[in-house]
């Protein structure tokens, strides 16, 4: 197969949604049509119930046995499908936000009765900061929930985003009998806890036809035309362009559990979603199709094993063909690389691989070359794009516990910063260090994580921020005046860039209004050249 017909047949993805929607459900239904696996079940929730660093533990030891399952590829219809899989946690979510930076479209998972809910905002607000292109599944329709008006109303408030059902439930919960696919012009009959069997599936290319009656009754018939009709009306005609541009949404309804809907789902992501598409680097943009392989590094899962303390570094090859031992370069640190056992996923299996293509993910055995957002390419120094770090929620100072140890403390604090577990600010005022992080649970991981793998030890002590935010001006004279007189809230981050550490939502609103000529950013690019 050509270098082209292997990208035009990758579809890389990501399931985004608040915890509990569904998405460990949807995804074990999705890999189970693939047949990349063959029982449900088979698709451990990376879900952490409680906050409790024992919790995290524990899951990252399963997860340590069976990192295949951050990425989970399958074959369908012609096509190699891989499904980039992002923390359940909520404390986790920049992981989730960086896992986006790699994935070429997404699906978003809402629970019908819970609606759209703070991390599922959240995490569409990272793709449409780079316009991914997004479907949208409304789960659970086997129980009662919203009015599927009044949800659509939310999601496009909320999310911002422009929705087209492509199917419309007919009832919900109690009285739910199935969905009609506008998209495929079929209604599908609900048939709980079993397969969908051939017969529950009627074309219905008109819904005039009083065959619908048949089947779903006459009351369900009238709601779900005039339903449709209305729908058909208020939204706009479905566009794959705009899809694709990230500007229209397509909606479905179903329920994961039940594996309802998920076939109709699977099928129109296959027609629509977007195959590998070019990408931005600071230089030029690199299309997928380049001969010369480029890729860059999205993730860093530490085995915290203290036996086995290797990493994988998750590589997103973004142009050209990687091949098992070619040299390449690792642009940051100038240096070539070969690589004799990248490994890719299949669902639970982790095999070497000679080859990866555009839209692949491959993991490399890593002993600490790599960072977030690091490119690899084939001599060309390029710097992929898209690949921020987000401003954290939540600080504390870091001191060292035992002075014997500050190496041990500084060597572990730099290598999980690069592995993107936080953030580290130096204070400009007083050089003290202030770790920033998106959840609270972060800290509790990194204590624990120099503790065992480093033999450091760390104490925290509050301190009082609300935002940390990267800042930079066109205008050299009035940057320099702001520098001077907010000393006391600068910060450097690892990379030497500037920060601005705002006590309060008041505090960062005078400085900005005070400093119009300086920008503030809630986002900084980590593209490697650190
Ligand atoms: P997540 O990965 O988004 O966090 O959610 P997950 O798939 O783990 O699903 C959360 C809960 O919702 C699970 O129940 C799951 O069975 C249930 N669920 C998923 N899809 C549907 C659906 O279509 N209808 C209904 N009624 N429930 C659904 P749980 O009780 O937390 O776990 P379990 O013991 O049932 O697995």
């Amino acid at each position: 197969m050509s270098l082209k017909q292997e990208i035009a047949r990758r579809k890389t993805f990501g399931i985004i949604s608040h915890p509990d929607a569904g998405k460990t459900t949807l995804t074990e239904k999705l890999l189970l049509f693939g047949g990349a696996i063959q029982t449900a079940g088979a698709v451990k929730s990376n879900k952490i119930k409680k906050t409790t660093v024992s919790d995290f533990m524990e899951i990252e030891k399963q997860r340590g046995i069976s990192v295949a399952t951050s990425v989970m590829a399958f074959e369908y219809k012609d096509l190699k499908i891989n499904i980039l899989d992002t923390p359940g946690h909520q404390d986790f979510a920049e992981d989730t936000y960086r896992t986006l930076t790699a994935v070429d479209s997404a699906i978003v998972v809402i629970d019908v009765a819970k609606g759209v809910e703070t991390q599922t905002e959240k995490l569409v607000n990272v793709c449409r900061m780079r316009a991914t292109p997004i479907i949208v599944f409304i789960n659970k329709l086997d129980r009662e929930g919203k009015d599927p008006i009044d949800l659509l109303d939310e999601v496009e408030q909320k999310l911002g985003l422009t929705v087209k059902p492509m199917s419309w439930p007919v009832g919900m919960g109690g009285t739910f009998k199935g969905v009609y696919s506008m998209y495929e012009k079929k209604l599908v009959l609900f048939r709980p806890h079993g397969k969908q069997a051939e017969e529950d599936v009627i074309e219905i290319s008109d819904l005039a036809d009083t065959e619908l009656e048949k089947h779903v009754g006459e009351r369900a018939a009238k709601t779900l035309r005039e339903e449709v009709h209305m729908i058909e009306e208020v939204y706009p005609e479905f566009d794959v362009e705009a899809y694709q541009k990230g500007e229209l949404s397509p909606v479905f309804f179903g329920s994961a559990v039940n594996n309802f809907g998920v076939r109709e789902l699977l099928d129109c992501f296959t027609d629509i979603a977007p195959a590998p598409l070019p990408r931005p680097t600071e230089e030029r943009e690199v299309a997928p199709t380049e001969e010369k392989f480029s890729g860059f590094i999205f993730k860093i899962h530490a085995n915290i094993d203290p036996r086995h303390r290797a990493r994988i570094a998750f590589l997103r090859i973004c142009s050209g063909v990687f091949e098992r031992n070619k040299n390449y370069l690792h642009v940051r640190q100038n240096q070539q690389m070969r690589f004799a056992n990248p490994t890719s996923f299949m669902a639970d299996k982790k095999e070497v691989i000679d080859e990866a293509y555009p839209g692949d993910v491959v993991g490399l055995h890593d002993t600490g070359n790599f960072k977030i957002g690091d490119t690899l390419t084939e001599g060309e120094e390029l710097h992929f794009k898209g690949i921020p770090s987000f401003s954290p929620e939540q600080f504390r100072y870091v001191e060292n516990a035992d002075p014997m140890k500050s190496k041990q403390l500084a060597k572990g604090l730099d290598q999980l910063m690069d592995e993107g577990v936080a953030q580290l600010f130096t204070k400009e005022s007083n050089g003290r260090k202030i770790i920033g992080t998106v959840g609270a649970l972060q800290f509790d991981v990194i204590q624990y994580r120099l503790q065992h793998e480093y033999g450091a030890s760390c104490m925290y002590e509050p301190v009082n921020l609300y935002k940390a935010c990267w800042v930079t001006s066109k205008d050299p004279k009035a940057y320099k005046e702001f520098l001077s007189r907010r000393s006391r809230d600068l910060a450097k981050d690892k990379d030497g860039n500037t920060v601005f550490l705002a006590e309060s939502a008041w505090a960062l609103k005078m400085a900005q209004d005070n400093h119009p000529e300086v920008q503030f950013h809630f986002t900084s690019e980590m593209n490697g050249k650190g």
